[in-house]
């Protein structure tokens, strides 16, 4: 039983890991670094400075309500072992496909599965070992397929069950794996499951939250958690869009279920999964409400009740026994909010829990939120990226990316103008394949797509845009700042159609596709790319090959050189290879002393300068 009080300093309680999550995660959305904690005699700060380091954000209210949370988390430190244990997924590349937006195969101006299969030598032409493939079941879409109505149909506008098959064979052939996506925390509200519910099965009731009442739960796309549904006179909890329906894992029979549907993919011949939000399926008993000053400061309101709730350690268990063993399947879990170490519990080698997961903080800048105009400072992700380098132990294996199908482009973060747009690219893929961890590459990247210069509201698509839109307008910002915020943030900048060739619709589609088109594709796009041999494709393909062949890439260990905050430097190191990988972060010129006997190996530059220019990334063998 954990006592901790208002009058525990802050080092010691950093000490346990759910300690160190929680203190970390408050002070990095402060603005503040860990370290300052960890690292200076501001650790023998009692808990009750908060409220002052806070800048008055933390109330005594919030106070009391941290201290349940710190005292209620359960912690178990994870051994260590020497040395890490050699993996096919630790030498992998992955490469994420988002059906909806890779290529409409029979143009219909939708991306679908066959599409998927019809590119895949383009995946293979890259390097990569293994594709993730966003959800492409059966789904009314109020979330572009990650409100699922049937876990064992596809949807019809992608294809076939067929071609499911289809593709996973021709992945299979081309010697990649395939990994999918499956939801596990929520189902489509036309779910058969929740579809019972609503006709008053207490079977499938009890599937679901539904309470009499709500609790103050916010959704991470606006307003309450809570939607109510007069034919049973109750509220229903969804986290997400009022159309995904929280499942109540505490009931085992929703367990089973998912099983299920978990080995019926794993019969057809899947290679694993990448689990959407799976840390937040354990919900504190009750649902009590969550304290709104903790919660907006992890993120949304209430979080502190499920980002690592009472059973997950225990229900990651029981699914990776049941389902996972067997088959000798990869999982990759995304999990937000929780923090280093706490992930070491879901992740270690020895605690048969998952094998990788996601973890977002690097990809905003300290004291920022995605959907918050500012300019983001590549300087500011270093420290967060180094802590997973060093901290997450050899018995724990980082994933390591910076592009997804939720966050707008990171080199259009780094870079808005686009100026520097290929050297930045190019740096992101050097860090990319030459740090600890499995490299996840976003489709696109390889070519350098961009934001996309949405200026109207109604060409956004996604349906967390539209809330937030809606609820900022609700609250008296005026349609300007509305606009400009959701430009800053918007997840649809991630799903503009993938673009293969100076043509019509970039050659993703013969007809007007489900969203723009980005106007740059007439020089960025695959078959443009593939001719230059200074493109930002060829670049990926090189840095790929290069981590392929030196072992020192995957399994060396990882030292920081403590240069200025302007450069990343590091030493990757395996038996008698070592490779020093030199980045400028800014994009001014700096100086580095280099010395004469390191051989370059690649760069991001074509010709050789006495000073590193701007974004310049350099790998050199010692
Ligand atoms: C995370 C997924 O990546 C995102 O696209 C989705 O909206 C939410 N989970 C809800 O399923
Ligand atoms: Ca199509």
């Amino acid at each position: 039983m954990k006592t901790i009080d208002r009058n525990t300093d802050l080092k010691s309680v950093m000490e346990s890991p759910s300690g160190h999550d929680v203190i970390a995660r408050l002070l990095y959305s402060l603005g503040l670094d860990e370290d300052l904690i960890t690292k200076t005699p501001l650790g023998n700060l009692k808990i009750r400075s908060l409220k002052s380091l806070s800048m008055g954000k933390l109330n005594d209210a919030s106070i009391d309500a941290l201290l349940e949370l710190l005292n209620s988390l359960d912690d178990e430190d994870v051994e260590d072992h020497k040395g890490i244990r050699p993996a096919w997924w630790k030498e992998a590349v992955f490469y994420q496909v988002y059906p909806r937006s890779f290529y409409d195969s029979n143009g219909d101006g939708v991306g679908d599965i066959k599409g998927i299969t019809l590119k895949l030598d383009h995946i293979r032409s890259l390097g990569v070992d293994a594709i993730w493939c966003s959800p492409f079941f059966d789904s009314p879409n109020a979330d572009n397929g990650y409100d699922i109505r049937d876990y064992r149909k596809i949807m019809e506008e992608f294809g076939t069950m067929e071609d499911v098959e289809e593709l996973i064979r021709e992945c299979h052939k081309r010697d990649m794996k395939i990994i999918i996506d499956l939801v596990m925390n929520h189902t489509s509200d036309e779910h058969e499951w929740f579809q019972k519910a609503l006709q008053g099965d207490p079977k499938y009731q009890n599937y679901y939250y539904l309470k009499d009442r709500p609790n103050n739960w916010t959704s991470f796309f606006a307003g309450s958690a809570w939607r109510y549904f007069p034919e049973l006179q109750k509220y229903g909890l969804h986290l997400f869009a009022e159309k995904q329906m929280d499942l109540n894992w505490d009931n085992p029979e929703v367990r089973e279920e998912m099983y299920d549907i978990a080995r019926f993919w794993l019969e057809k011949g899947v290679d694993g999964f990448r689990l959407d939000v799976v840390s937040f399926i354990s919900k504190t008993e009750g649902l009590p409400d969550g304290d709104p000053v903790i919660g907006s400061l992890i993120s949304f309101r209430g979080i502190e009740h499920y980002f690592h709730g009472p059973h997950l350690d225990e229900y990651l268990r029981e699914f990776n026994e049941k389902c996972l063993k067997p088959y000798d399947a990869y999982t990759i879990g995304e999990c937000p909010g929780n923090g280093l170490k706490m992930s070491r519990m879901i992740t270690g080698d020895d605690r048969d829990e998952l094998t990788q997961l996601f973890s977002f903080d690097h990809i905003e800048n300290p004291g920022k939120q995605r959907m918050q105009v500012y300019d983001f400072d590549l300087r500011k992700m270093i420290p967060e990226l180094v802590r997973w380098q060093t901290q997450y132990s050899d018995h724990c294996w980082p994933s390591v990316f910076f592009d997804n199908h939720d966050n707008p482009k990171m080199c259009s973060k780094i870079d808005p103008s686009g100026k520097y747009n290929k050297e930045v690219n190019k740096l992101l893929v050097t860090m990319q394949m030459t740090l600890k961890g499995t490299p996840y590459l976003y489709q696109g990247v390889e070519i350098g797509m961009t934001n996309y210069p949405f200026e109207k509201i109604e060409d956004y698509r996604d349906v967390e845009s539209l809330n937030v839109y809606k609820e900022l307008l609700k609250s008296g910002v005026d349609e300007k700042e509305a606009l400009k915020r959701l430009l800053w943030g918007s997840r649809d900048h991630a799903r503009t159609p993938m673009q293969w060739k100076d043509d019509t619709y970039a050659g993703f589609s013969t007809e007007e596709p489900w969203i723009q088109v980005n106007a740059n594709y007439h020089e960025v796009n695959v078959e443009t790319e593939e001719q230059d041999p200074d493109s930002v494709l060829n670049h990926y393909k090189k840095m790929i090959r290069l981590r392929k062949e030196h072992k020192a890439l995957v399994y060396g260990s990882f030292e920081q050189i403590r240069t200025s905050k302007d450069l990343f430097c590091y030493y990757r190191t395996l038996d008698e290879k070592k490779y020093l990988v030199i980045i400028n972060l800014t994009d001014k010129d700096r100086n580095y002393p280099m010395r004469m006997d390191h051989r370059l190996v690649i760069s991001n530059y074509k010709n050789y300068s006495n000073v590193l220019r701007p974004y310049e990334a350099n790998v050199y063998e010692v």
